[in-house]
């Protein structure tokens, strides 16, 4: 493996082509967008820079790191040559879909082609293509440069080689793979989602305001941080996203998006990525303020 392409430079795509150039490989970061891939470029060089204030890194490491990623707005040239792609492109089946196909008809036969979905079916987006042998789930966790789990998904038609692959090559980026089977949201979205929703039902209901939900959440529970802010941090259209796959995939109640939700999402309110969530997040990150309408 040394060719690594990755589809979507949004939130997630552009920690995944960081971990991989910071590993030794030559990375693309292919998006429909060209303002995102531009923001995608800013966000790696910042998030070098933190790593050089901490002394993980050195100025010319970050400029050796900066050099192995290359940006492109077109598939067809960014995924030339590659070994592996990675979509991580918006969270809708249709998109996956219609991404996979083309990647199928694009990519080398030998490439494996791999999603960073949080709930879509990986044996369902495997029948897109005429490899699904080599179509595997490569789950990575926001933020990607600083959170180790990787989960691996199989589906129904993933072979065994593709999987110590994709096995060996997280273990390369020091990250730690999990195997999963193939289920709507996997295990950590299958676990994480419906207390983020309830969280979310119980701010809708009036039972506590934003800062207590989440106070209760941390210091209550131990939780590094609440869970409407980390809604906010995930994205809460990637949330609700999620949420629609499992209600339709389980066909249960308990994974019925709450109204709240719903409206934020339709009002672009969409948490960090929008500037606005249940926190504001006008002001930079740091400084986020409650947003007023929760005051
Ligand atoms: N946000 C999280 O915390 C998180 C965590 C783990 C996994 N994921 C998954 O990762 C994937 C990406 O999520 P994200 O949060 O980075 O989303 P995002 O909205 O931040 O970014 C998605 C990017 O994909 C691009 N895109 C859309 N269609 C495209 C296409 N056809 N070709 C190329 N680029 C395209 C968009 O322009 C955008 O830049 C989703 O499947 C999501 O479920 C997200």
């Amino acid at each position: 493996m040394k060719k690594i392409s990755i589809i979507g430079s949004g939130t997630m795509g552009n920690g995944i082509a960081h971990c991989f150039a910071q590993e030794g490989f030559e990375v693309s970061l292919i998006d429909i967008s060209k303002e995102n891939l531009k923001n995608a470029e800013i966000k790696i060089s910042k998030n070098l820079d933190r790593m050089i204030k901490k002394d993980i890194l050195s100025p010319a490491q970050k400029k050796e790191i900066l050099s192995r990623i290359y940006f492109y707005n077109k598939m067809e040239r960014g995924v030339k040559n590659s070994d592996l792609v990675i979509e991580a492109a918006t969270e809708s089946k249709d998109i996956k879909l219609k991404i996979f196909k083309e990647l199928d008809s694009l990519c080398k036969p030998q490439a494996i082609l791999a999603s960073n979905t949080s709930s879509i079916s990986i044996s369902e987006i495997a029948l897109a293509t005429n490899r699904p042998k080599k179509v595997i789930g490569m789950h990575f966790m926001n933020p990607v440069p600083i959170m180790k789990l990787v989960e691996v998904i199989t589906g129904k038609n993933t072979s065994k080689e593709t999987f110590e692959v994709i096995m060996n090559l997280s273990e390369k980026l020091k990250k730690v793979p999990v195997l999963v089977n193939d289920a709507p949201g996997f295990v950590a979205n299958r676990i994480l989602m419906p207390m983020l929703n309830e969280a979310i039902l119980t701010l809708e209901q009036k039972v506590s305001g934003v800062n207590e939900i989440d106070t209760v959440m941390i210091l209550g529970m131990s939780h590094p941080m609440g869970p409407l802010f980390l809604a906010d941090f995930i994205g809460l259209d990637i949330c609700l996203s999620i949420l629609n796959v499992m209600h339709a995939g389980f066909k249960n109640e308990k994974y019925k998006p709450c109204k709240l939700l719903i409206d934020m999402v339709n009002n672009n309110e969409l948490g960090i990525k929008s500037g606005q969530g249940f926190y504001d997040y006008s002001k930079g990150v740091k400084n986020k303020k409650i947003a007023n309408r929760f005051l």
